[in-house]
């Protein structure tokens, strides 16, 4: 066997032996609710259903990462951040020319630039961060404070909030009330017994 399908298989091993069950929820998490703050946003149904794809597919990167972060190679917790910095990077590697949309890469790729340039990896600010990042960061800080974390619970709907708020110097503000809404939208529904 080659070294690189050496390589692959070893990945593969990763994957299947993973437990990603919490990976996969916050990925159906981003992407469901990126649909709807686009929608919110009244951009293109086309924009919006890429902006699911892009909400399933954003940390993808992260898998490439397992071995690093979980594996053998059992690095220092400070080099476990540089390789964590990497994944969005590493998603976008990965994907490039498997058909997706230029829209959908750049979503992937920039989702942890910060509206006031102090994301990575490349420190765009505001507008230069292409429109479907900025969405995905605001969903994607969102579902993570709304789950469970080894160094602490879950945060009510009410203290994400808050905390985002405390935060939003991160965040494109218009795209911030919109997720606002939706949010408060959804919180609504559920308490009125779901969606018939
Ligand atoms: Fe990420």
């Amino acid at each position: 066997m080659s070294v690189k399908v050496q390589e692959h298989a070893r990945d593969l091993d990763g994957f299947i032996s993973m437990d990603l069950s919490e990976e996969l929820k916050h990925a159906v998490q981003v992407s469901n609710l990126a649909f709807h703050v686009a929608s919110e946003l009244k951009l293109e149904e086309k924009v919006c259903n890429e902006l699911a794809v892009a909400g399933m597919l954003h940390d993808i990167g992260k898998l490439k990462l397992l071995n690093y972060l979980y594996g053998e190679e059992d690095p220092l917790v400070i080099e476990e951040l540089k390789y964590v910095r990497m994944h969005s990077t590493l998603g976008y590697e990965e994907l490039v020319g498997k058909g997706y949309s230029e829209h959908i890469l750049k979503s992937i790729l920039y989702h942890h630039e910060n509206y006031d340039g102090s994301g990575y990896p490349a420190n765009l600010r505001g507008e230069e961060i292409p429109l479907g990042a900025r969405i995905l960061r605001v969903c994607d800080v969102y579902s993570a404070l709304r789950s469970n974390r080894p160094y602490r619970k879950a945060l009510s709907m009410e203290d994400a909030m808050q905390l985002m708020i405390g935060e939003v110097k991160y965040f494109d503000m218009k795209i911030f009330l919109a997720f606002q809404r939706v949010v408060h939208k959804e919180h609504e529904t559920q308490k009125n017994g779901g969606y018939n």
